[in-house]
């Protein structure tokens, strides 16, 4: 039985391009390549980070909805909230507990998050996060897990993790391989495009939001931080936001990046931000009606998370009591 899983935080109200493009895409992609799916929001981590209560209730509800809109489909995918599962909770437990503290340390993006808000306001949760994520992947016994690029360190724990559980203890937990997009693993921000585009960001002037009116995107687009020498051409180095726009471009729109940048011979930077506007405007023009028509439904939705609760509890609770009986528990009778 061959799976794979993966999970968005309910951040906000919107997914952002680049949750789209680096992973959420994949995940669509990858329900009929697999016998089995996860797909699930992880309320959970969410509270790692100073937070809203209503809000995060609701946005809970919109990431489910925004999952069905781009194609995530209950009858083939297995979708749950994080919480809804308790086993994850518990096997987070033994596995801090054969997590090296200088391990839990070395993971940068405690490091970022900390040190955003200080280290005394910054809560064990953020650092223990991602035993917690790697709680989610080992539970459900999977193969693959596709994410953008800033969660390959999460995932090398999570492969360490499961290593270590397996030669201490006997062979438990299957090692999953992180399923990372060459192209589209990193979208950057179009107003500093050697940044990750990001919900944290600063600004929200270089974040495309799916949700949003097309127009606003358009003038984000059109105000993309570009360069001085006039020269269409794809090299990150030299050309970051000009290569971030082509790389947004050619993954909405299935055009090669050399056959898009051949295209612009002689043409300008106004070109390709009309260009890549019109593309994106397209693509997200259909998923708004289905977003709403999905979120007006919220029976609906609580039919699909329940139904998911329950699968995800099966696997994952197999999982468990295999993980308590290697380490010593007692059955309770
Ligand atoms: P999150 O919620 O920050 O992001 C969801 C997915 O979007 C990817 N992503 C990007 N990809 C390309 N370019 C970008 N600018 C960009 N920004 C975000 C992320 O890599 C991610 O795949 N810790 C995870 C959530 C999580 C999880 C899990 C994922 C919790 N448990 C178990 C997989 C398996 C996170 O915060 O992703």
């Amino acid at each position: 039985m061959t799976r794979v899983l993966s999970g968005i935080q309910p951040t906000s109200d919107s997914f952002h391009l680049g949750n789209y493009l680096g992973a959420v895409r994949q995940w669509v992609a990858l329900q009929d390549e697999f016998d089995e799916a996860f797909y699930f929001i992880p309320d959970m981590h969410a509270i790692t980070m100073p937070h809203e209560p209503k809000l995060l209730r609701e946005r809970t509800r919109r990431s489910v909805a925004q999952l069905l809109a781009v194609g995530i489909d209950p009858e083939r995918s297995t979708i749950y909230v994080q919480s809804h599962v308790p086993e994850i909770a518990q096997l987070t437990w033994v596995l801090s507990c054969i997590t090296g503290f200088g391990e839990a340390s070395r993971m940068t993006q405690f490091k970022d998050k900390s040190a955003k808000q200080g280290t005394d306001a910054a809560g064990v949760g953020l650092f223990t996060y991602p035993i917690l994520m790697a709680a989610d992947i080992l539970a459900f016994q999977v193969d693959a897990v596709p994410v953008g690029e800033d969660q390959r360190q999460h995932l090398e724990l999570t492969r360490n993790l499961a290593q270590r559980f397996n030669s201490r203890f006997g062979k438990t937990l299957r090692v999953p391989e992180a399923y990372i997009p060459a192209d589209v693993a990193k979208i950057y921000d179009l107003q500093n495009p050697t940044a990750k585009m990001s919900k944290s960001a600063d600004s929200d002037s270089g974040l495309i939001s799916l949700l949003d009116d097309p127009k606003r995107s358009a003038k984000k687009i059109r105000s993309a931080v570009t360069d001085n020498d006039r020269v269409i051409a794809f090299d990150r180095e030299n050309k970051p936001g000009v290569s971030n726009l082509l790389t947004i471009q050619s993954a909405l729109n299935g055009t090669s990046i050399d056959d898009l940048v051949a295209g612009y011979e002689g043409k300008g930077y106004g070109d390709l931000k009309v260009d890549t506007a019109n593309v994106l405007a397209e693509f997200v023009a259909p998923l708004k009606g289905k977003f709403d028509e999905v979120l007006a439904d919220p029976d609906y939705i609580d039919r699909i998370l329940a139904d998911g609760a329950q699968r995800a509890r099966e696997v994952s609770a197999k999982t468990l009591a295999g993980v308590y009986e290697k380490v010593g528990f007692l059955a309770p009778k």
